[in-house]
């Protein structure tokens, strides 16, 4: 049976994850690769509907707002379809998978940011996928404060192009935002072999120089034909 091969892309909000992501695609589809792009929330029926609930700040419940237990199976449960109905069947048919977030965001954001524990996000993981792990993780973990400066930029230029609200992360205090970065450095250094980290406080963090260091990555990685 042919086996594909599952890249996923982390993050925080701003890190310039989407744009690396669509730029691998274009380049590995060019050299006559099979992608299936994807990002969580997301890509599915029910998971852009699952996305616009999760991010949409007028997500409001007579809590204040959506609970962070609600907030993580949410998650989940778009995981679980997006696996279904997008992640398996491409890896199945030998495709290289790119996926915008995956169980790492969940344990940054809902385990660490949300502080529900890093063990409840990996029980959550076994139980509802299966314990399907990406073969390779890109980690972008720029500085925090260029991120948190970028993401906020543009949310709001996002909310005024296109009429959407997915503004309710972005409106997270700073502290929420260095849990999760530090939470994302504690899982790098948990598993080293699956998660490179590509851009850093150090070197040169251009788009065109992260671009390059992804190539690399992936080509030393990628199976050979
Ligand atoms: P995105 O804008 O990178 O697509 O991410 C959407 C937001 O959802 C982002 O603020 C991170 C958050 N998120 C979580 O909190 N937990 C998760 O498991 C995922 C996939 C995303």
């Amino acid at each position: 049976m042919p086996n594909g091969y599952f890249i996923t892309f982390e993050g925080l909000d701003g890190s310039g994850k989407t744009t690396q992501l669509r730029r691998l695609a274009a380049w590995l589809a060019a050299s006559g690769r099979t992608v299936v792009s994807l990002r969580n929330p997301g890509s599915t029926p029910l998971g852009d509907r699952i996305r616009s609930i999760l991010l949409d700040s007028r997500s409001e419940s007579a809590l204040g707002g959506i609970t962070s237990l609600a907030e993580m199976a949410l998650m989940f449960a778009d995981r679980a379809q997006s696996i279904a109905e997008v992640i398996s069947p491409a890896l199945a048919a030998g495709s290289i998978v790119l996926c915008d977030r995956f169980t790492d965001s969940s344990e940054a954001y809902q385990g660490a940011g949300r502080q529900l524990g890093s063990q409840r996000i990996l029980a959550m993981h076994a139980a509802v996928c299966n314990n399907l792990l990406p073969d390779l993780t890109i980690l972008l973990l720029p500085p925090l404060e260029a991120s948190l400066v970028r993401a906020r930029r543009r949310n709001h230029r996002h909310a005024e192009k296109e009429g959407t609200d997915e503004n309710r992360f972005e409106r997270e205090s700073d502290d929420f935002y260095t849990r999760i970065h530090g939470a994302y450095e504690h899982i790098a250094a948990r598993e080293p072999h699956r998660i490179a980290i590509v851009a850093n406080d150090d070197g040169d963090n251009s788009i065109d120089a992260i671009e390059l260091r992804i190539r690399a990555l992936v080509t030393g990685r990628l199976p050979h034909d």
